[in-house]
């Protein structure tokens, strides 16, 4: 049984950006996220991982060179040190001055811009406990006002999610997997997760109805393309990420689902 310490309810946008603006902006940046507003999208996903100094900041590898002007290890690096990077100008140079947000800074600004937030926690390797406990501390904060929260932590880690629980159990968390597992059960309960995030890739009808039977909410990445889209919202599925925000209209993209936990 699911523990019963997500004591708010998990509403989903059924359009997420992925990484915030998706295919349309340089992944895990502010202008992601404005991006993903104007287009009306109405919540976005990001990564969040630790710098040397402890410091939550938006990335997604455990290096530098993809996304950004720098090298080397995030996690070997300060919070000045990668903030001061150009995290934009590998996606475009009309991003060039673009920085990698600190995580309070990019929860400031989804509630700047009224976004929904599915918070990745994305620890680098032997930081899942601290991520987990950093991430949630900063959301439970954050979130102490908005009843319920705007905002839903995942993570592919188990153990970050384990200590997330203890540091907001309040905020809802749902466990990030590549497939659905057979015992889904048992992971989702392992660290008290009330949904699963799962890959849109190879997943059938099979796959799904157990957990729509069972009313736990699934959420699909990364889902670039409308007709797949309505197969998985037609199959259960409840909400999807997407790099494609421009595939759907603005009215298409608000409202939200309000689910069972
Ligand atoms: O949270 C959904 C999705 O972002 C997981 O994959 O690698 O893009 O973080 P990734
Ligand atoms: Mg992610």
């Amino acid at each position: 049984m699911i523990l019963q310490t997500t004591l708010q309810a998990i509403a989903y946008p059924r359009i997420i950006a992925h990484r915030c603006g998706g295919a349309l902006a340089p992944e895990n940046t502010l202008a992601g996220m404005r991006i993903a507003a104007r287009m009306g999208c109405r919540g976005v996903e990001f990564d969040v991982a630790l710098t040397a100094d402890g410091v939550p900041i938006l990335m997604h590898d455990d290096t530098l060179e993809r996304t950004t002007n720098g090298t080397g290890f995030v996690a070997s690096k300060t919070m000045a040190e990668i903030t001061r990077l150009d995290a934009g100008g590998k996606y475009h140079h009309a991003f060039a001055v673009e920085p990698a947000p600190t995580f309070q800074a990019a929860l400031r600004t989804c509630d700047e811009l009224g976004l929904w937030a599915n918070v990745e926690i994305k620890p680098t390797p032997g930081t899942e406990a601290e991520t987990g406990r950093v991430v949630a501390a900063l959301v439970a904060a954050h979130s102490a006002n908005n009843q319920p929260s705007t905002i839903l932590l995942s993570s592919f880690s188990a153990l970050a999610l384990q200590h997330a629980l203890h540091a907001a159990p309040r905020i809802p968390r749902a466990l990030l997997t590549e497939t659905i597992p057979a015992d889904w059960r048992e992971q989702l309960n392992a660290c008290s997760a009330s949904a699963l995030h799962t890959a849109a890739a190879g997943i059938t009808t099979e796959h799904i109805a157990p957990l729509c039977r069972s009313g736990i909410p699934l959420a699909c990445y990364t889902v670039n393309n409308r007709a797949t889209a309505t197969l998985l919202f037609a199959a259960g599925v409840h909400a999807i990420f997407t790099d494609r925000m421009d595939l759907w209209t603005p009215e298409e993209m608000q409202g939200l689902v309000p689910l069972r936990t």
